[in-house]
C-alpha cells in the first residue's frame, strides 16, 4: 500500500512519511499518539480497516476493509481558532481529487461532507491539541466509501460508495495519493492567508446547496438561501428580508439531500 501511494505522490511534505497498519482502532487515535511522540509534520497514518472508527458529533464511522481510512498530522503555525478552516480545505481537495480520478460529479455539503448523487461519500474528522504555547498539532481524519457495496440499514438511504456509483471498484492507493497531492496545494494557499480567500470560489462552485434553501440546526433553527462561504469559512445565508446571516457552526440539511423533504 505505502509503495503504491508513493508511486502517485507528487508532494513536498504531505505523505513523505506514511505509517500503514492493517487494523487500528481509529487512524485519528493513532495519529494523536504519534503527534504526541513528535513525528514529522505531514505524516499520514493509513489503515486497511478500523475497529472503532470515529465520526463527527461522537458518532461511529463504520470501517470495513475496502474503503480508505487515513489521517494527516499537521503542525502549522496557525492561530488555534482557525483550525476548523483546514477542514474546509480538506473538503475542497477531496471533492477535486475524487472528481478527477473518477469523473463523477462530486459536491460538498457545508462544512465538510462529500456528496455524490445526493448521498454522503466521505467524511472528515478534524481534531487538534492546544498547549500553553498555542496550537501543538492538527489531525485531519478522512474516510472515503470506496469499495463498499452494502450499508447498514440505518444509513443505507444516505450513504453511497464509489463502487456503487461507478459500477466498478477503485484503487484506494491512487485515491489517497491524489487527495494528498491536491491537499498540499490547497493547504499551502490556506497558509498564505490563514483563511479561505484563495479557495472560496472553488469551494463555492462545488457546493451542492449553492443558491438553495437550507435549514441549519444549531442553537436555533435557521432557514435561508445558501450563498456559499466567506473567507472565514462561515456559511452566508440570505434571509427573507434580504439580509445575510453568517453561520459559523451547525448541522445543515438541504431539501432532497439525505432524505430531508
Ligand atoms: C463524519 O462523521 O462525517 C466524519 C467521519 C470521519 C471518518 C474518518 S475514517 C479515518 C479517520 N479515523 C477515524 O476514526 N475517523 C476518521
Amino acid at each position: 500500500m505505502v509503495d503504491k501511494i508513493k508511486q502517485y505522490l507528487r508532494t513536498d511534505s504531505i505523505g513523505i512519511s506514511i505509517v500503514y497498519e492493517e487494523e487500528v482502532e481509529s487512524t485519528n487515535l493513532l495519529a494523536k499518539t504519534l503527534a504526541d511522540e513528535n513525528v514529522m509534520n505531514g505524516t499520514v497514518v493509513v489503515a486497511k480497516r478500523q475497529t472503532s472508527g470515529r465520526g463527527r458529533l461522537g458518532r461511529t464511522w463504520c470501517s470495513p476493509e475496502g474503503n480508505a481510512y487515513f489521517t494527516i498530522i499537521l503542525k502549522p503555525d496557525v492561530c488555534a481558532e482557525y483550525v476548523s478552516r483546514i477542514t474546509l480545505v480538506a473538503a475542497l481537495a477531496l471533492a477535486e481529487s475524487i472528481e478527477r480520478v473518477t469523473d463523477l460529479p462530486i459536491q460538498i455539503k457545508w462544512p465538510n461532507d462529500i456528496v455524490v448523487s445526493n448521498r454522503k461519500l466521505c467524511g472528515i474528522l478534524t481534531e487538534s491539541k492546544v498547549g500553553k504555547d498555542g496550537l501543538r498539532y492538527v489531525i485531519i481524519g478522512v474516510g472515503i466509501n470506496a469499495n463498499q457495496e452494502e450499508f447498514d440499514a440505518s444509513i443505507c438511504d444516505m450513504a453511497t460508495s464509489l463502487l456503487n456509483e461507478m459500477g466498478e471498484g477503485v484503487d484506494i492507493a491512487q485515491l489517497i495519493a491524489e487527495f494528498l497531492n491536491d491537499f498540499e496545494v490547497c493547504y499551502k494557499q490556506f497558509l498564505q492567508t490563514q483563511d479561505l480567500s484563495l479557495l472560496k470560489d472553488s469551494y463555492n462552485q462545488s457546493l451542492v446547496h449553492f443558491d438553495k434553501t437550507v435549514r441549519v440546526i444549531g442553537q436555533d433553527e435557521i432557514i435561508g438561501i445558501s450563498k456559499g462561504i466567506e473567507e472565514s469559512g462561515a456559511l452566508l445565508l440570505q434571509m427573507d428580508d434580504g439580509k445575510l446571516e453568517r453561520i459559523i457552526a451547525g448541522e445543515l440539511s438541504v431539501r432532497g439531500l439525505y432524505g430531508y423533504v
